[in-house]
């Protein structure tokens, strides 16, 4: 490429050029030459022309710069935009010993011109080429004395990203300096999480209105409403105008221009306020210049350097001013390129000569002996032009990049912010030069003022509509065979039914827009498909969004978005539920085996010791003494029974006891759960039993470990709610040990993942979440609903099985009690017996009976010892 271009140029040279090989040097002649690169007929190429001419004058008629040196500029029309005979034109300038280029105004002729730059050493100062490639090691004598298009897009990334757009549309022009803008563009986009979702290229070359009209089409049937328009300004207004009639300029859609718009209102206010209906709601960009002393007074100048134009006034734009500044920074180098002791010698000492013949008269290609020199002394400048301060940063920039940001309202515009490299998006007026600001100034400006949108609306625009091309979103939903209260297909139709699937169609009734959708079973009917395969479908662009029952997890939030959850669901242990553990028993759940163990043995040791100091007090060993001693003997041995007892049921307790034991686990096949068993819990893998179906759960947690099955069964609550609904001799133990939920996937970036997210939380709030669940899931067959919920939770009714016992004790001891003293009261009025006396009478009798009887204890307690204690004791060991 680069060959051919020297060899074009060499070939232009040998035809058109007259003048012989120039060897002149001297330290600070008395002319030199320099070269512009421009296309009068533009927006920009008019105004750079006045600023350019004006530069050099000043310059000229200046005594502090270039003293004696008059700069001999040469500016060369490229007539036609980007052409290859622009190109040629602008080769033109070469033979005349040109130490510099200010140019080319187009990016695509400065790739070109750089080649050939780099080949003669002669620097190119451009002040409109802001394709971010340009700054590249590639093209090393290329100097960008204006703001790269890196900033600019820096810029609209942040704008898209501070109204929380996702996905934009990019209409360029397909060259180099839309493509690699565009390009720019997505990249900065990307770091916000962005991205451009349909680029919409249009030919560089006499584009008419039909190709404009077809390419707006194809724009209008996609998803998001932000555009941005990267283009010329000679066909900018043209584009607007057709997305006009188009109704694209109506409600909901953003255009973002960048700055080839307010360029054009800036050059020609009055020409532009036709179109101004087409344009409303826009918002464009311009590079940010400091008002200053120096820039007021040359836009007074303005209208004077302007008088000569025939086709009307012609406006100030900022290109203007950087080619104005452009002009002194070449001068300020030149300044210190002679001082320094550079010189104006060209030699024919370079690749050229290759090519080299009779016929080709090579006498006029020099290459600039001193350009490097001269570059370096452009690039050390550091003085302050009309546009701040001019200088470049380490990577061949201009320091200090910012761009104001503009919404067209109205006949005029409205600045609605500023962009600088430093502090993003704020409202307030960027500071003189860089100042590094205070923190407490960012925080109050941050953001930008209130924008009118196309449709004179003030309400920022969602950005994106759905799927006005007519596609189904399509949704991947699992056939599931067992658990068909979550999702089913319902039989001889194409639509499913089930929990989750009912949120999810309630939960889109609730946006603000239809959404057209359809289900897409997946799975063979015959077994349960694996979840993370029909996530997998997602990115492999099978499908929009699944719909399940599908548990958010880490890993599956690194593929997928997922919404809010709607259900909580988080692992549980399901065990066989023992004996013991029927209500009457409950109250002796809290206690381990353990516990009961210790109780037992202090039992025993207190009966030792009593029997032992009994022994040693009174040496017969017999009434009350013995009877203690039983009755703590019966204490000790009915406890360590229980600690026995509960030896033999599950030793299931919860996940810490599992985690502990050897025993066999459950789980289901292709669960998360198998993951975060073995990585986070640590539990060997061949402890882990896959299983397929509640019928298998039920099955192996009958059969017990010791059958081939299993000692306890670890899945997700959801299903594990539903499994013990029919299922009253298992149940929950310990408690759940993960919190997580289930959600619908969608897309990365889908912005329904977050517009149905919304929506759930709206269910939730509304109840009809809690509805939908007791519709479907609220089922449960076990009277004791204690077996499933609240398993470790004593309540007062847990406690009356204990509360029975005692009351059989009472009673029999109130018997016994009775009995006796029934017996007693027999044998005492056995003799007085005479005659059949009235029942109410013997009534009386026997109280009275009972009164004396209780008296006389009373009185003979302190002497009758032994009665006494008898009788205490006998209360007391029956009750
Ligand atoms: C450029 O010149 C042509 C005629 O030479 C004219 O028709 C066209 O409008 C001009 N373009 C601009 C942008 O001034
Ligand atoms: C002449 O150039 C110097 C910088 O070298 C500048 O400060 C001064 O303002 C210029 N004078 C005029 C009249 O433009
Ligand atoms: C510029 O040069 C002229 C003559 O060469 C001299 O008289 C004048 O002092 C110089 N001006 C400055 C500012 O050096
Ligand atoms: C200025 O440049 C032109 C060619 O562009 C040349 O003909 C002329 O001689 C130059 N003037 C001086 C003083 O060097
Ligand atoms: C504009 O030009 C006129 C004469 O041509 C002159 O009197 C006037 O001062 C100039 N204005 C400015 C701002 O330079
Ligand atoms: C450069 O050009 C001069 C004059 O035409 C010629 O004398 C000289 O030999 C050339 N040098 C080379 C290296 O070609
Ligand atoms: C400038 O050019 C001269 C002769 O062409 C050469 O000797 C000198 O080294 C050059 N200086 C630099 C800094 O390139
Ligand atoms: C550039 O010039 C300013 C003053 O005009 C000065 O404060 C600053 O330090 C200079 N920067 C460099 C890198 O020389
Ligand atoms: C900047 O923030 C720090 C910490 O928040 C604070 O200490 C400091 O005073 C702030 N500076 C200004 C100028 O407000
Ligand atoms: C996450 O995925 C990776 C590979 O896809 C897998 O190796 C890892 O075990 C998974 N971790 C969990 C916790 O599921």
């Amino acid at each position: 490429m680069k060959k051919v271009w020297v060899l074009v140029l060499v070939i232009l040279w040998s035809c058109f050029s007259p003048n012989g090989l120039s060897d002149v040097s001297s330290t600070r002649p008395s002319s030199v030459n320099i070269g512009a690169i421009l296309s009068f007929n533009s927006t920009i190429g008019r105004v750079a022309k006045v600023a350019i001419e004006a530069a050099v004058d000043d310059i000229n008629s200046n005594q502090t710069i270039l003293n004696g040196t008059h700069l001999n500029i040469s500016v060369q029309d490229t007539k036609v935009s980007t052409g290859f005979l622009g190109i040629i034109e602008s080769l033109l300038l070469m033979e005349k010993d040109t130490v510099a280029i200010i140019g080319p105004q187009y990016s695509v002729m400065a790739h070109v011109i750089s080649h050939i730059a780099n080949e003669l050493q002669v620097p190119l100062l451009s002040f409109a080429a802001t394709d971010p490639t340009l700054s590249s090691l590639q093209f090393p004598f290329f100097l960008r004395t204006t703001q790269s298009d890196q900033f600019q897009m820096a810029a609209v990334s942040e704008i898209v990203n501070y109204y929380q757009w996702r996905d934009v549309i990019a209409i360029f022009i397909d060259d180099d300096h839309g493509r690699n803008g565009i390009a720019t563009l997505g990249d900065k986009l990307a770091e916000k999480r962005c991205k451009i979702s349909y680029k919409a290229p249009l030919s560089p070359n006499n584009i008419n209105g039909e190709e404009i009209n077809s390419a707006l089409v194809k724009v209008a049937l996609m998803e998001s409403r932000v555009i941005v328009l990267h283009i010329y300004p000679n066909i900018g207004l043209d584009v607007l105008h057709v997305a006009q009639t188009l109704g694209m300029m109506g409600n909901g859609y953003v255009w973002i221009a960048t700055d080839w718009l307010s360029t054009i209102l800036d050059t020609d206010p009055v020409g532009s306020s036709s179109h101004m209906n087409d344009i409303q709601g826009v918002i464009t960009l311009r590079m940010y210049t400091p008002d200053s002393e120096k820039k007021r007074n040359f836009l007074s100048r303005w209208s004077n350097l302007t008088k000569v134009e025939k086709e009307g006034p012609l406006g100030l734009n900022t290109y203007g001013l950087y080619a104005y500044d452009t002009v002194w920074i070449l001068a300020y180098a030149l300044d210190e390129f002679f001082s320094s002791g550079g010189t104006l010698s060209f030699s024919n000492e370079s690749s050229l000569n290759m090519l080299k013949g009779d016929r080709l008269n090579l006498n006029n290609v020099g290459v600039f002996n001193n350009g490097s020199l001269l570059l370096e002394k452009a690039l050390k400048v550091n003085k302050t032009g009309l546009t701040g301060q001019m200088m470049f940063s380490s990577d061949v920039e201009l320091v200090n990049p910012a761009y104001e940001v503009i919404n067209v309202i109205g006949t005029g515009i409205r600045r609605i912010g500023y962009w600088s490299n430093s502090l993003g998006l704020h409202t307030g007026e960027k500071e003189e030069e860089e100042a590094p600001k205070p923190n407490h100034s960012k925080s109050s400006s941050e953001g930008l003022y209130g924008v009118i949108w196309p449709g004179q609306t003030t309400l920022t625009p969602r950005g994106w509509v759905f799927a006005s091309n007519g596609r189904h979103l399509r949704i991947g939903v699992p056939l599931r065979i067992s658990y068909h209260e979550f999702v089913s297909k319902i039989e001889g139709s194409e639509m499913f039914g089930g929990y989750c699937v009912e949120v999810f169609t309630a939960a889109l009734d609730l946006l603000p827009y239809p959404v057209p959708y359809k289900f897409i079973p997946f799975g063979d009917g015959k077994t349960n498909p694996l979840n993370s395969e029909l996530l997998h479908m997602i990115t492999t662009g099978a499908f929009d969004a699944v719909v399940g029952d599908i548990t958010i997890t880490t890993n599956r939030t690194k593929i997928v978005d997922f919404t809010q959850p709607y259900i909580e669901s988080g692992l549980v242990v399901v065990a066989p539920i023992r004996k013991l553990n029927s209500n009457a028993w409950a109250f002796l759940r809290p206690f381990t085996p353990m516990m009961w163990f210790v109780t037992g043995m202090f039992f025993f040791v207190v009966g030792a010791v009593v029997w032992i100091l009994e022994r040693r007090v009174n040496d017969d060993f017999r009434g009350p003494a013995r009877r203690q001693f039983v009755t703590i003997i019966w204490f000790s041995f009915s406890t360590l029974f229980f600690a026995h007892m509960e030896q033999l049921s599950s030793p299931v307790k919860g996940i810490e006891s599992l985690v502990t034991s050897n025993e066999l686990i459950g789980i289901l096949r292709g669960s998360f759960a198998e993951n975060y068993l073995t990585e986070e819990l640590n539990i060997m893998k061949s402890r882990l039993v896959p299983l397929n179906s509640p019928a298998e759960y039920e099955k192996a947690l009958r059969d017990g470990p010791t059958n081939g099955g299993v000692a306890a069964v670890i899945d997700e609550r959801a299903y594990m709610e539903l499994f013990l609904a029919t299922r009253c001799e298992f149940g929950v133990v310990g408690q759940e040990f993960t919190k997580m939920g289930w959600g619908f996937a969608f897309q990365r970036d889908s912005p329904l993942a977050i517009d149905v997210s919304t929506a759930i939380l709206k269910l939730s709030e509304n109840g009809d979440l809690q509805r939908i669940h007791d519709k479907w899931l609220t089922r449960s067959a076990c009277s004791s609903e204690g077996a499933k919920q609240g398993i470790d939770r004593l309540e007062l009714k847990s406690f009356w099985g204990l509360f029975l016992l005692c009351g059989i004790a009472c009673l029999v001891a109130l018997l016994c009690y009775v009995v006796r003293l029934a017996f007693r009261f027999s044998r005492h009025s056995g003799p007085n017996l005479e005659g059949p006396t009235s029942r109410s009478s013997r009534l009386r009798s026997f109280i009275s009976f009972v009164n004396e009887k209780e008296e006389q204890e009373d009185k003979n307690k302190p002497r009758e010892r032994g009665s006494c204690r008898k009788v205490v004791h006998e209360d007391d060991s029956q009750c």
